[in-house]
């Protein structure tokens, strides 16, 4: 089954690098197989230093801005406990890995990570369609460059009305977000 999150690693110079991931996970959550693409910031941060943080989050809104790498100011974070990373503090959960395997034979790399630290902040909100659909909306803004804009225009309409009807301000504000984005996205040049 596939748990959306998001995961920090570290860059070469130590910073902090914020990315949505869906990995594949079992419940136990001993082990999170991830899949990110060559072109990823995280791929190349794994790569170079083969550990990293993975979060369970209900913050839809930070789940938005670090899709569109708008995270300003910095997502808030203290250090990991068992490996070289970043634990977000407005997470609910956190698993702390190492890289076992490194497949690079397909586009979406495939990594098996081992958990060696977990812990917990706080509870998770709950099922809320709102989150859900800017999780989808997210989805659609970080495929902007493969997915045709009439595409992407007739999802979003659909996803909008769970958010008018059942969104706080966090998730109005992070739909509201990623709709700027892509509109912007698919603006004509001037
Ligand atoms: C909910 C969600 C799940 C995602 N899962 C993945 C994934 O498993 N692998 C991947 O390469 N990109 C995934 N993406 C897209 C990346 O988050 C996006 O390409 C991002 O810009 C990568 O960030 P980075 O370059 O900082 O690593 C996902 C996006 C969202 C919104």
């Amino acid at each position: 089954m596939i748990l959306e999150g998001l995961v920090t690693t570290l860059g070469a110079g130590g910073a902090v690098n914020v990315a949505p991931m869906g990995p594949i996970v079992e419940e136990t959550m001993r082990t999170l197989v991830l899949r990110p693409f060559q072109t990823s910031t995280t791929y190349r941060n794994l790569k170079q230093r083969p550990c990293g943080v993975f979060h369970v989050v209900d913050d839809v809104l930070l789940l938005a801005r670090a899709t569109i790498n708008r995270l300003e100011p910095p997502a808030r974070t203290f250090a990991a406990e068992r490996v070289a990373g970043a634990v977000l503090c407005d997470a609910c959960r956190w698993y702390e890995f190492e890289i076992d395997e490194f497949d690079d034979s397909e586009e979406r790399t495939r990594l098996v990570a081992r958990v060696v630290h977990a812990g917990r902040l706080r509870d998770f909100f709950g099922l809320n369609r709102a989150k859900h659909a800017v999780v989808e909306a997210a989805i659609l803004a970080s495929r902007v460059e493969i997915l045709p804009r009439e595409t992407i225009a007739a999802q979003l309409e659909l996803l909008r009305p769970p958010v008018e009807k059942t969104a706080g301000p966090r998730e109005r504000e992070a739909f509201d977000l990623l709709v700027r984005y892509i509109d912007e996205h698919f603006a004509p040049q001037r």
